[in-house]
């Protein structure tokens, strides 16, 4: 069990989104979830997102080299780091670190990272776009963070991450169980003082570019969206576009943005996808619904694959769930049937059977385990 001891409520109100913070022993007596061996294991399969970071003698230079990795005699004892993704979705004993994050909802966490660094190893300083808790597990590692501002990029390079030195507002090392939260736009680089394991739970939101994509891809998906610009005044020039026209036209936008049937369906898929390949629980037979209630019977519990998203819109008005980018419509159930099937992750073998009760949430539940999406366990 991991549990934060700092008020996770007085946080969100004063840091979360807004300002850096250490968060000095936030988990007491904290034991690593998994092992640098098993971390290595994670990287050598294909469909891990992995990378290694080998810093220059000069500490100037940064080279990523992408995973998968067989061995890693070739870069020595010092000056790397290993770098995994989504280890959530592939190693289920890391699942209750995650959960201690959960007072912020499901649709802003993106994934939990796990590195491996090596002394003087670092990624170098950079920005991120992203809110990162960075929970330090076995060994050492000093962390400085500058301010928001106009940091110049490495090199030049605008696409780059990478950012120039900066002037540190945070300086601090980090020992087994702190942790620092650091919101979007705050540079910052981790130095390793010894050989260390750290966790990076990280939240993103929806960009705009994304947002219009799904609602692009959506309104065409629905033969929707056809509303098109009218006004009764004109400009006198007619090689100008008046400001009110102008403003009229991208109004039509804000519109969509205003009618919760024409946004909702695809906020839903959009929020409850997830960036990282999910690791799908196929079975070999697929489960009816007798069979299920026979497994429950006999003592199973039901489970959901790591990193899978399942969402309620608030004041959705179909009854529905949007699970991995899906809409699931259920019949006769309550609201407080769809919540509680949203916020629970696990369900134990009395809850599963609570549920079960339920014939669209049993079918519902056939499907899920039948599609690979949630397992049954002893
Ligand atoms: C790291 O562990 O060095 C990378 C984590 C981060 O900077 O977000
Ligand atoms: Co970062």
């Amino acid at each position: 069990m991991y549990q934060l001891t700092f008020d996770t409520q007085a946080f969100i109100k004063k840091h979360w989104q807004q300002t850096p913070v250490v968060l000095t022993q936030a988990f007491e007596d904290f034991v690593d979830p998994i092992a640098a061996d098993e971390l290595a294991g994670l990287a050598c399969e294909e469909e891990i997102s992995s990378r290694i970071v080998v810093t220059e003698a000069n500490q100037n230079q940064w080279n990523v080299i992408q995973g998968p990795f067989e061995d890693y005699d070739a870069y020595g004892e010092t000056h790397w780091q290993l770098l995994v993704q989504a280890v959530n979705h592939w190693y289920p004993d890391s699942q209750p670190l995650v959960d201690a994050f959960r007072f912020l909802p499901d649709w802003r966490f993106d994934d939990l990272m796990v590195s491996f660094a090596t002394p003087l190893g670092g990624v170098g300083p950079h920005i991120d776009n992203y809110d990162v808790f960075i929970i330090q597990g076995e060994g050492e590692r000093r962390w400085k963070v500058g301010n928001k501002g106009d940091h110049k990029r490495r090199g030049g390079d605008e696409n780059s991450p990478l950012v120039e030195d900066f002037e540190p507002i945070i300086g601090v090392v980090l020992k087994k169980g702190d942790v620092l939260y650091i919101p979007p736009g705050y540079p910052h680089c981790g130095e390793t003082l010894s050989l260390a394991i750290s966790y990076s739970i990280g939240f993103r939101a929806p960009s705009q570019q994304e947002l219009l994509t799904q609602l692009a891809d959506s309104l065409i998906d629905n033969n929707s969206g056809h509303q098109r610009f009218t006004s009764d005044s004109e400009a006198l020039e007619p090689g100008i576009v008046s400001q009110e026209q102008q403003q009229g036209i991208m109004q039509l936008l804000a519109e969509l943005a205003t009618q919760p049937e024409k946004y909702q369906t695809m906020l839903g898929k959009l929020l409850s996808q997830n960036r990282f390949e999910l690791d799908i629980c196929e079975g070999e037979e697929p489960l009816d619904l007798e069979e299920l209630q026979q497994v429950i019977e006999d003592g199973a519990s039901i489970l959901r694959i790591g990193g899978l998203k399942v969402l309620r819109l608030e004041n959705d008005n179909i009854s529905r769930l949007f699970i991995n980018g899906e809409v699931f419509a259920l019949e006769n159930v309550t609201e407080a049937e769809l919540v509680s099937f949203a916020n629970t992750v696990n369900l134990d073998n009395e809850l599963a059977a609570t549920m079960f009760d339920n014939l669209a949430i049993a079918e519902l539940l056939v499907e899920l385990i039948n599609q690979g999406l949630y397992y049954l366990a002893e």
